[in-house]
């Protein structure tokens, strides 16, 4: 009787000890899935084409379901991305200034511009005064114009105006947004190259877990924005053209961005949208096409509200090699722990170096920049 006793009881057992079993496999398969959601063609082979979609539909993302209005902006997005441009030939960089009234660097753009007529176009908005202009690649580039003020939307409408016409004329391939205190740090033919056979747009774009990142979100804007996707970048952007026009074609989220990030603590943040509205735009929309990092050179390492503004005595030949030969681009997020990223530049996949542009020069520089171009842009 004992000895019956035991082999009864195992079988008695058998059936539940298989049944957890199985349930085990089924979670840690579906753990495994949910960790590693089948991407490649392969992985999706092995549950053939429909059921891999129908897999990948079971696990986050989409962690919600979109609204029509997102549904349908993201529709439109994607067909202009991937439209082919209308003309192929005679194609140009459009060189967007955006400034309060006057260009201290005309004359030294003007020497950039020499000899490749045909090749680039100019706009400038002058928000606050019109000012006469010396060089005939500045003459009559003014666009209608409207007041811009420091952090608010005003400032991401410039921007767009600017787009807007520029893109007008279907020649322009690439689109460059500077200011009054840009100086170019290249040639022309170099900055031609690197623009016109790039195939990202040069937006700036990082996530800041601190008080000037993560801390301007306001849930206000859910549900297009989550604060997931929230990110932060310098608003010195170059764009592709099918990127300006994806600008042009927003509206959606634009319009988050100009109730709910604005300075003051209406909502209970400070919030600016220029360092914030096209970075969190691309970021959701487009992530693999920018770059993450700006053309336009900065030195924020003085850790004030504002980057340092070069003087005259900075400007020697020796500082303009140094900012020319940077091949890293680093982010510092806005905590306390002052988390620093460091990336190598890449161009189509190659390292290059990281600027074509430096900002803020003081109008004083002028004469020295004037005279150090042809060296520095040669290195
Ligand atoms: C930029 O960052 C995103 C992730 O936010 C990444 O998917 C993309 O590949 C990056 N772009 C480049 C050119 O590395
Ligand atoms: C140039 O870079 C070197 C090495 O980082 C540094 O020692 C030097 O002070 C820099 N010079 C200028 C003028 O910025
Ligand atoms: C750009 O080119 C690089 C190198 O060929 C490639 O890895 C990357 O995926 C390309 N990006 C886009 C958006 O085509
Ligand atoms: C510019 O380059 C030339 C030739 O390399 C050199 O002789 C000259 O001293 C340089 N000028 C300055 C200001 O560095």
């Amino acid at each position: 009787m004992p000895r019956m006793h035991g082999p009864r009881h195992r079988a008695q057992l058998r059936k539940p000890t298989w049944i957890i079993l199985l349930v085990c496999l089924i979670f840690m398969f579906l753990i495994f899935a949910y960790i590693y959601p089948p991407k490649n063609s392969s992985a999706c082979y092995l549950f053939s084409s429909g059921g891999c979609k129908a897999l990948s539909g079971w696990f986050p993302p989409p962690a919600r379901e979109l609204t029509d209005k997102e549904i349908a902006s993201r529709v439109v997005i994607r067909e202009l991305i991937n439209a082919s441009p209308l003309v192929t030939t005679s194609l140009k960089v459009a060189f967007l200034f955006l400034t309060p009234g006057a260009l201290p660097f005309e004359m030294l753009w003007d020497k950039f511009f020499q000899g490749h007529e045909g090749k680039f176009s100019v706009y400038v908005h002058a928000s606050e005064d019109k000012q006469l202009h010396f060089s005939r690649y500045f003459i009559n580039r003014e666009i209608r114009s409207d007041k811009v003020l420091w952090g608010r939307i005003s400032m991401v409408d410039a921007e767009k105006r600017l787009l807007a016409y520029a893109l007008k004329d279907t020649h322009n391939q690439h689109f460059v947004l500077l200011s009054d205190s840009c100086i170019p740090l290249r040639s022309f033919d170099f900055v031609y190259n690197y623009l016109m056979y790039t195939n990202v747009s040069f937006v700036d774009c990082f996530e800041d877990p601190g008080p000037h990142g993560n801390g301007r979100y306001s849930e206000r804007m859910l549900p297009e924005v989550e604060k997931k996707d929230f990110r932060k970048g310098s608003q010195w952007f170059t764009l592709k053209r099918q990127h300006a026009i994806i600008i042009m074609a927003d509206s959606l989220y634009y319009s988050k961005f100009r109730d709910y990030c604005q300075p003051g603590m209406k909502f209970g943040r400070n919030c600016y949208s220029d360092e914030h509205y096209m970075p969190t735009y691309f970021h959701m929309l487009d992530p693999a096409g920018i770059s993450n990092w700006s053309l336009t050179h900065v030195d924020w390492s003085e850790g004030k509200w504002h980057p340092k503004s070069y003087k005259a005595q900075d400007v020697t030949y020796e500082f303009m090699k140094n900012i020319t030969s940077i091949m890293n681009n680093f982010h510092v997020t806005s905590d306390k722990k002052k988390v620093v990223s460091i990336s190598p530049c890449l161009w189509n996949g190659d390292p290059r170096p990281c600027y074509l542009f430096a900002r803020k020069f003081l109008p004083q520089t002028l004469s020295n920049l004037m005279f150090l171009f042809g060296n520095y842009t040669s290195i």
